[in-house]
């Protein structure tokens, strides 16, 4: 098995985590990232360390046309794409009442209409393989909400309405759309959080801790293995039982 994985804004965090597990696991990597940086190099390094091909792509999944570009690229280096993993994502929290316009425009555009932008750009090739895995990194707040977080949370529900939807629309090509929905996960995402905060959220977690990147891919690794075949349309959190 060679197959192909393209994860969105992979150089740190979950995406890193979910790229390197895939690598680990024998897929060859496609990794998008948007800054030149170390962490891409250091990712990159991992990843080859594996044993596993990789390619970056620099690309903002808010723009259509690059994710075109994007899409086009893995294609013409890998031959197709097996497993797309929307994965990047961003924060702006604040009150409604205090939010500025861009801010929730600029949530719903990376989180949501990026999701849309590069699953659109990629779909076509998993229809001509009669073939494809799609994962959305959805949140609980998608879920459930979470005062501060009315972009954030409208964006990761959407990304639900999203995957059940597409997954009606492509069952019968033999394409999976799933969608994983972490609760609290240690990454810079969350070390902006204050202490005191971060301690009180872990009370709220049955599992009284924070989940780790790699709790999240493993699932990521699951629904993109043989082993989930009749499992599509799903939601699957990552939580440690913090929303039941
Ligand atoms: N950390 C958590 O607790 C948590 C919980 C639930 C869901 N999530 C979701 O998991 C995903 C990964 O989050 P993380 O915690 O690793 O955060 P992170 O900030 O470490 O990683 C996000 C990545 O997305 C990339 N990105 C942002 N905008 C982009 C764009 N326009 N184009 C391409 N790449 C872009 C960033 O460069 C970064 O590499 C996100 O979708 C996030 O919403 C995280």
């Amino acid at each position: 098995m060679n197959k192909v994985a393209f994860i969105t804004g992979a150089t740190r965090g979950i995406g890193r985590q979910i790229a390197i597990t895939l690598a680990e696991n024998g897929y060859s990597i496609a990794l998008n990232y948007r800054n030149e940086n170390n962490e891409l190099k250091q990712t990159k390094c991992e990843i080859e360390n594996a044993g596993a091909k990789c390619l970056t792509i620099k690309g903002d999944v808010s723009n259509f046309n690059s994710c075109e570009e994007m899409a086009k690229k893995v294609i013409d280096t890998f031959g197709e794409i097996n497993v797309l993993v929307n994965n990047a994502g961003i924060t702006k929290d604040m009150l409604l009442i205090k939010m500025k316009n861009e801010d929730f425009e600029d949530v719903i555009n990376v989180n949501l209409i990026g999701t849309y932008n590069v699953t659109k750009s990629i779909i076509q090739y998993m229809i001509k393989q009669k073939e494809g895995r799609i994962i959305n990194i959805s949140s609980v707040v998608g879920l459930c909400g979470n005062a501060g977080q009315t972009n954030y949370s409208a964006s990761k529900a959407g990304i639900i309405g999203f995957t059940k939807s597409l997954a009606k629309e492509v069952g019968s090509r033999n394409i999976l759309v799933n969608a994983v929905a972490p609760g609290f996960i240690q990454t810079n995402m969350t070390d902006v959080l204050k202490e005191e905060v971060k301690e009180e959220i872990k009370k709220s977690i049955p599992l009284k801790r924070m989940g780790t990147t790699k709790d999240v891919a493993n699932v990521v690794k699951f629904l993109a293995s043989q082993e989930s075949s009749y499992i599509t349309g799903q939601v699957i959190q990552v939580d440690g039982g913090m929303l039941m």
